[in-house]
């Protein structure tokens, strides 16, 4: 198996591709993307044979901005049989992957495939029986084994694949479920909400996602990001010329500034979380939240780069690199990691996080 099958939002084949092909030189492996315009994947095909293997294993999953998931698969099953579709399918990882600890058999995220996911379910338990018996997967589930990935692509079309625990989505189709809260004042709470799962590990969430913190939500009408970290039973300074609502008012955690988010200043000094969904030039939001995290106004922020732009991944790596610089420069070691999330549409979402900082006076650890 030599090919790495990325999942993507459809729209975003080409970012996605233009990515894999640029990180996976970067690491030595050449190879070219096949980009099918809407299809919500991109297949890598490695020149090297197990160099997509190697991708799976050392290309960090989470430095990956694009991809909702990342597989190793071997060429496309085509006409499978109705009468035995298990057979070819378990064939194609006899040998390959043994004692997998789970199976997804799962579909690009397209309106067409859509009309495959009951199928797929279907076909869910007699694969998972044809692969415990050939040892494929293991008798139990196991999440630190690797996950099997069956990729319909197409009734009866689909590729064969698996990846690894430690460095792929947790996620089905890597997408992660949440439900929308009927309380929450926006649809956009639920980007909050799914950057918190793809940048926090679990186990920190009490730590960095603590109740009492200071938070300040930069463009924050009507309030979905605030109502996520109210929830946290955060202490909110939100700032936005427009209403924000009532229910997050009646709370008694959220102070409004109607005020420039450019030109706002935190108004104590223990602010640990930024948050800013502005509508705003990438460049301009990306330059905002250096200066806070340089000053060192924050401890951590989240945002949005929008991109209505052609070049969109060029314009992510630029704004990423120039905040990188910038902290560097400033002496601040810091984590920066960017991903399209699912309820991301146009743009991005990033995530820095201030580790430590070399200038006297500027220590960070808690
Ligand atoms: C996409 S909405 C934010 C939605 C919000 N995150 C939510 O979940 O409800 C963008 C907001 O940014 C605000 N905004 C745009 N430019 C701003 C600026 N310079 N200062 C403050 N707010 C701004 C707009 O008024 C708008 O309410």
């Amino acid at each position: 198996m030599n090919k790495l099958a990325l999942y993507c939002r459809p729209g975003f084949e080409k970012e996605c591709a233009a990515e894999i092909t640029e990180k996976a030189a970067a690491r030595e492996v050449f190879g070219f993307a096949r980009v099918k315009e809407n299809s919500g994947y991109v297949l890598f095909e490695c020149y090297q044979p197990e160099e997509a293997d190697k991708l799976a294993r050392e290309l960090p999953f989470r430095e990956l901005i694009f991809a909702r998931q990342m597989l190793v698969v071997g060429e496309l099953l085509k006409d499978l049989p109705v009468d035995d579709r298990v057979s070819p399918i378990v064939g194609m990882l006899v040998g390959v992957v043994q004692g997998a600890g789970e199976l997804r058999v799962e579909v690009p995220d397209t309106n067409d495939a859509k009309e495959l996911t009951k199928f797929c379910r279907k076909l869910t338990v007699p694969l998972r029986a044809g692969m415990r018996e050939q040892n494929v997967m293991a008798q139990r589930e196991n999440p630190h084994r690797p996950v099997v990935h069956v990729f319909f692509i197409a009734p009866g079309c689909c590729y064969v694949g698996y990846s690894y625990s430690n460095n792929n989505s947790p996620f089905y189709m890597g997408i992660p479920r949440l439900k929308f809260p009927s309380d929450a004042p926006s649809r956009s709470t639920l980007k909050l909400e799914e950057a918190f799962h793809v940048f926090i590990p679990a186990d920190e969430w009490d730590e960095r996602l603590a109740s009492g913190m200071h938070a300040v939500d930069l463009g924050a009408c009507p309030g979905g990001w605030t109502y996520q970290l109210v929830q946290r039973s955060m202490m909110v300074h939100a700032v936005d010329n427009g209403p924000m609502a009532p229910s997050l008012m009646e709370t008694g955690q959220v102070t409004h500034y109607k005020a420039d988010g450019f030109r706002f200043e935190p108004p104590r000094n223990n602010i640990y979380w930024l948050v800013c969904d502005m509508v705003e030039k990438p460049a301009k939001v990306a330059q905002l939240m250096t200066d806070w995290l340089v000053k060192g106004w924050c401890r951590e922020a989240i945002f949005n780069l929008k991109l209505p732009m052609k070049k969109r991944y060029e314009e992510v790596s630029q704004n990423l690199q120039a905040i990188k610089e910038q902290l560097d420069e400033n002496g601040i070691n810091s984590e920066i990691h960017a991903k399209q999330l699912y309820h991301d549409r146009e743009e991005v979402t990033v995530h820095v996080r201030r580790m430590w900082s070399a200038v006297p006076g500027r220590r960070d650890e808690r």
